[in-house]
This record gives C-alpha cells, sequence and structure tokens, in this order.
C-alpha cells in the first residue's frame, strides 16, 4: 500500500539491516564495559534505534527528547526548542545519541552542547543517515549508517507530514505526492 507512493528504493532493509548489524557490533566494542544512556530523537529515530539497540550486546539504558526547530532560513542561530526534555540525569553519563538523519546538523549541534552543559562525561553521535550537502553547521557523526544525496527521503523513520516513518526501506516519494 505505502509503496505505491515509492518512486525508488534508495537504501533497501537488507542494506539496513547489515549496515545496523555493523554499527551495533563497533558500538558493543567501543563501550565494554559502560553502561550508556541511549537518547533517541522523536520521532524520527525510533525505528533505527529498536533495530540499533538489539544489535549491541551491553547494559543500556534508553531514554527519549523530543525537540523542534525554531522556524527555518529567517532564524540562522539553530535555536531548538526542548518538547520532551530527557527523564534522566546525564552529568557523568556516557551518552550515545540515535538519530535517523543528519542534515543541516542544527538539531543534533544543540542537543551536544546541551549535554555537554549538562556534564555528561561522552557525547557521541550515531546517525542512519546523513546527509553532508544540507549541513549549516559543522558537525559530524561519530558513526553513520549511510550517506545520503540532497533529495527529500522517506522511510525507516523519516516522514513526509508524518507518514511513511514505518516503511521498511529508505526511498524517495513520487512527485506527485508532494506537488
Ligand atoms: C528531522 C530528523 C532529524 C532532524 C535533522 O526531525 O529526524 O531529527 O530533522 O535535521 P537537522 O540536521 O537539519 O536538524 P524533525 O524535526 O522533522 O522531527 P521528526 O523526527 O519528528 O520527523
Ligand atoms: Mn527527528
Ligand atoms: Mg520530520
Amino acid at each position: 500500500m505505502l509503496e505505491k507512493d515509492i518512486e525508488r528504493v534508495l537504501i533497501s532493509e537488507e542494506e539496513i539491516h547489515t549496515r545496523v548489524k555493523e554499527i551495533g557490533a563497533a558500538l558493543t566494542k567501543d563501550y565494554e564495559g559502560k553502561t550508556p544512556l541511549v537518547v533517541g530523537v522523536l520521532t524520527g529515530a525510533v525505528p533505527f534505534l529498536a533495530d540499533l539497540v538489539r544489535q549491541m550486546d551491553l547494559f543500556v539504558e534508553m531514554d527519549f527528547m523530543d525537540v523542534s526547530s525554531y522556524g527555518d532560513a529567517l532564524v540562522s542561530s539553530g535555536e531548538v526548542k526542548i518538547i520532551k526534555d530527557l527523564d534522566t540525569n546525564v552529568a557523568g553519563r556516557d551518552l550515545i545519541i540515535v538519530e535517523d538523519i543528519i542534515d543541516s546538523g542544527r538539531t543534533l549541534n544543540y542537543l551536544v552542547e546541551l549535554f555537554k552543559y549538562r556534564q555528561a562525561n561522552s557525547v557521541k553521535i550515531v546517525t542512519l543517515l546523513d546527509k553532508p550537502e544540507g549541513r549549516v553547521v559543522d558537525l559530524h557523526a561519530d558513526y553513520y549508517g549511510f550517506h545520503v544525496p540532497n533529495e527529500f527521503v522517506v522511510g525507516f523513520g523519516l516522514d513526509y507530514k508524518q507518514m511513511y516513518r514505518n516503511l521498511p526501506f529508505v526511498g524517495v516519494l513520487k512527485p506527485e505526492i508532494y506537488q
């Protein structure tokens, strides 16, 4: 049903699964002996986070944060508003922020600075997708799944008008859907 709106698949379910296993293995190794706090950024991160934590052979805690960007090009400060904060005190904790995509980098730039201010012991970024061409702030993922071109992509957490997040792959919508 959903697939009829997709022009082409960019990253298949199998490719994502393979890559998630690789990232999970890397995190398992890099965080050995620690109990990181996995921070999901609502809502896009949910499918990736759910798969990723099940590939991490570690004690982990999970918490979620919801933020929204203020406007767009009019606001150059990249200010971000907290809609839902974490329930966890992050002071002294090792944080792994999980995202579906880094585009301008504003969301994660804000969160990294916030968690440093709150005295996290370490803050790393894991993103399924990275769109380097979209970047307006200097921000790099510590772990990423795939680079994507500067196109509007949906699926595996990414939405168009809150829909298509539950597609099991990443794809490009048919133009008639958003025209
Ligand atoms: C999207 C995406 C990232 C962010 C990336 O979230 O899921 O969180 O934008 O953009 P940036 O790098 O330019 O900040 P959105 O705000 O659309 O919320 P959603 O996750 O609920 O879709
Ligand atoms: Mn998001
Ligand atoms: Mg969105």
